[in-house]
């Protein structure tokens, strides 16, 4: 197992209460007003080291990505788990991707990205708030992911992306089809666009845009998930689930000139 690596960031699991994400450094570090704690004797020991502190007991893991978006902080709005996932895979976005997305809000969706493509990956993030930028740019950093990302400030619909040659375009705002026109030319022949929206008229004007980019192979689609109660002889679903989230899709640029 590889020893926990000075500088990399480590989950602090405490049994019963909230974790918390920090640097693994030599020396004492303020976290969040609950203290000083000083990880230097764990520095190079195995994942599942733990430490003493403010009266707990806390065992060091490295993150999973489910660690990871538990801990986020929030500011806007945040793309679920499930339909992360799934954008993921209705835009191709793997190992090595280049990426681009907007709006970054408060940096869910960057963070999965950014954990998707991996250290040879690049993920470039748009918003047009400084304020949300910062925030996402803050829970990125906090992940340890900040290497693999470059937040840009910038109305999207209105200026477009610096980049071009992308795997992927995704895109959490309100309004995608505006921003869809520009934005086509920027990704290589093969990848895709994908979006993330609640309404169905929103759905709608975004297919329509997909269309009129002459995107192909477009999909639309809604996940449903419902957790299961486990209890021996009596494991049935739960009572309270997430009726609504939001609506994804898909088109793939396969052909150009724009
Ligand atoms: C729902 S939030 C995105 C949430 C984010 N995907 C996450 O998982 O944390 C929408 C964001 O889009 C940004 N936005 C809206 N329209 C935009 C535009 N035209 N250009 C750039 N950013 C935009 C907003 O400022 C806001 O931060």
């Amino acid at each position: 197992m590889e020893p926990l690596r000075e500088g990399e960031t480590v989950v602090l699991r405490r049994r019963g209460g909230r974790s918390l994400l920090v640097e693994l450094r030599r020396g004492p570090q303020a976290i969040d007003g609950q203290g000083v704690l000083d990880l230097s004797a764990q520095v190079g020991a195995a994942p599942g080291a733990t430490v003493s502190w403010a009266g707990a007991e806390y065992v060091l893991l490295r993150p999973s990505l489910s660690d990871l978006l538990g801990l986020l902080r929030r500011r806007a709005q945040i793309v679920t788990p499930k339909d992360a996932m799934y954008l993921l895979y209705l835009a191709g976005v793997g190992p090595g991707s280049r990426v681009a997305e907007s709006g970054a809000g408060s940096g869910a969706l960057t963070t999965v990205l950014a954990y998707a493509v991996g250290p040879g990956g690049r993920v470039f993030s748009y918003d047009r708030r400084s304020d949300f930028l910062e925030v996402a740019r803050r829970n990125v950093a906090r992940c340890g992911l900040s290497d693999r990302v470059e937040f840009r400030e910038r109305d999207v619909a209105a200026a477009g992306l610096d980049e071009s040659d992308l795997d992927a375009l995704i895109l959490d705002l309100p309004e995608p089809w505006e921003v869809v026109p520009r934005a086509v030319g920027a990704i290589r022949p093969g990848g895709a666009i994908a979006a993330y929206v609640p309404t169905y008229n929103q759905l709608e004007r975004t297919v329509s845009a997909f269309r009129s980019a002459r995107l192909e192979e477009i999909r639309s689609v809604e996940l449903i998930e419902r957790a299961l109660h486990v209890g021996e002889g009596g494991t049935r679903p739960e009572f309270e689930m997430l009726g609504h989230t939001g609506f994804l899709m898909a088109g793939r640029r396969v052909a150009g000139p724009w």
